[in-house]
């Protein structure tokens, strides 16, 4: 592989992703990252990168910037481009959705139009190697009754200003591939959970509350349905799509581990009491963790249940999950447990965990 641009790489999967494709490839990386509140350098401390040979160039800028990307296609001319910079929290697009639309919509168009310009002027050998994946979620396609999954036929029905600047991109990259012939291809994942997620998510938001003694705040009747995948199961999927892929297409990614948000705040709580029982956690204040469940008022428009049908992506590229639910969420715990410091770090001054995307509501008609 040659020079791989890997935008939103400050992010939660982004970070996961540099590093499996540094300890895997042998490809250089550009990180194009805007450094939102759900970015941070610090997420990318400790990564291989050695100075007199670098395999890694960070450069901060916005994917909507039609200059900025330009650039970065002129000076680093990649073979391909992995696009994860979004604006990616449900509850702030439901405050106020107009960065979803800049980032997640035009940001995405600007980076096609980068890549269309780079290989309308370039060799035949070069289109044809070139690719451009897009990382997107099920969220596209709307809310599941309690039997069924989404597959890569399921039309498109986005409920949140979130899901619906997602789908406006995925279609702007079908769109390049149909008109323009642009090697482009798109994965639909799941639920994401692992290390480095900024603790405005439901697992490490409830992770840290929990541990300060703070209420969990369960949404409605704690009844909705997401699949839960690894981050790095993800990362390694996006790998093999990238590497394996047919442009074109589309991968839906998941789990197999649907899960009610109850059931993980459950779990979670099981977790950390053996991990970090509440009688020793001073924060308890003589409670126990499953006492701080809170039920507050559901999310406007929220789905109700996601699921997801893997079976292309399992038989064409062979890709499965190996990390199995229990094991995963164990390693998260931990890994939230030894990575205060970066918890701290990532919130200070941006964030203190507190409720988001009430929204106003203009009633039914
Ligand atoms: N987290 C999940 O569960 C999940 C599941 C499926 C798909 N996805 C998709 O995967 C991608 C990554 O998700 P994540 O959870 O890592 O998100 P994240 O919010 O943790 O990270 C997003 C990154 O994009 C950067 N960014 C935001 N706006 C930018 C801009 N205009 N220009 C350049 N950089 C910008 C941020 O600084 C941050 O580093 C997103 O596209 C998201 O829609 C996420």
């Amino acid at each position: 592989m040659d020079t791989l641009l890997v935008t939103g790489g400050a992010g939660f999967i982004g970070c996961n992703f540099l590093r499996l494709v540094l300890a895997e490839t042998e490809a250089r990386v550009v990180v194009l990252d805007k450094l939102t509140y759900a970015g941070s350098l610090k997420s990318l401390e400790g990564l291989p990168d050695d100075p007199r040979n670098p395999r890694l160039r960070f450069l901060r800028g916005d994917i909507a910037e039609r200059s900025t990307v330009q650039r970065v296609f002129l000076e680093h001319r990649p073979g391909a481009v992995v696009n994860f910079a979004a604006e990616s929290h449900v509850d702030r697009s439901i405050d106020d959705a107009s960065d979803f639309v800049r980032t997640n919509v035009v940001g995405a168009f600007e980076l096609l139009e980068g890549a269309r310009l780079q290989l309308a002027a370039a060799p035949a050998a070069e289109r044809e190697r070139f690719r451009f994946l897009h990382v997107s979620t099920d969220e596209v396609y709307g809310s599941l009754g309690p039997t069924g999954a989404f597959s890569e036929s399921t039309p498109y029905a986005p409920n949140s200003p979130y899901a619906a600047s997602k789908a406006g991109a995925d279609h702007l990259v079908r769109a390049f591939h149909e008109t323009y012939g642009l090697p482009a291809l798109l994965t639909n994942c799941s639920n994401n959970y692992g290390p480095f997620q900024f603790p405005e998510k439901l697992i490490p938001l409830m992770i840290l509350n929990a541990l300060e003694g703070r209420p969990l705040p369960i949404y409605g009747d704690g009844g909705n349905v997401r699949d839960w995948l690894y981050v790095e199961d993800h990362c390694r999927g996006i790998l093999a799509v990238l590497r394996h892929g047919r442009p074109g297409e589309k991968y839906n990614l998941g789990g197999r581990s649907e899960r009610t948000n109850l059931q993980i705040v459950d779990t979670l709580c099981d977790i950390l009491e053996r991990e970090r029982p509440a009688a020793d956690n001073p924060a308890l204040a003589g409670r126990g963790y499953r006492d701080l469940k809170t039920f507050v008022a559901d999310r406007p428009g929220h789905d109700r249940r996601y699921a997801i049908d893997d079976a292309k992506i399992r038989g064409e590229l062979g890709w499965e999950p190996r990390h199995d639910f229990a094991a995963g969420l164990r390693a998260t715990v931990r890994w939230y447990l030894a990575n205060r410091a970066w918890c701290e770090a990532v919130q200070a001054g941006r964030y203190g965990r507190e409720r988001l995307g009430l929204g106003i509501s203009l009633g039914r008609s």
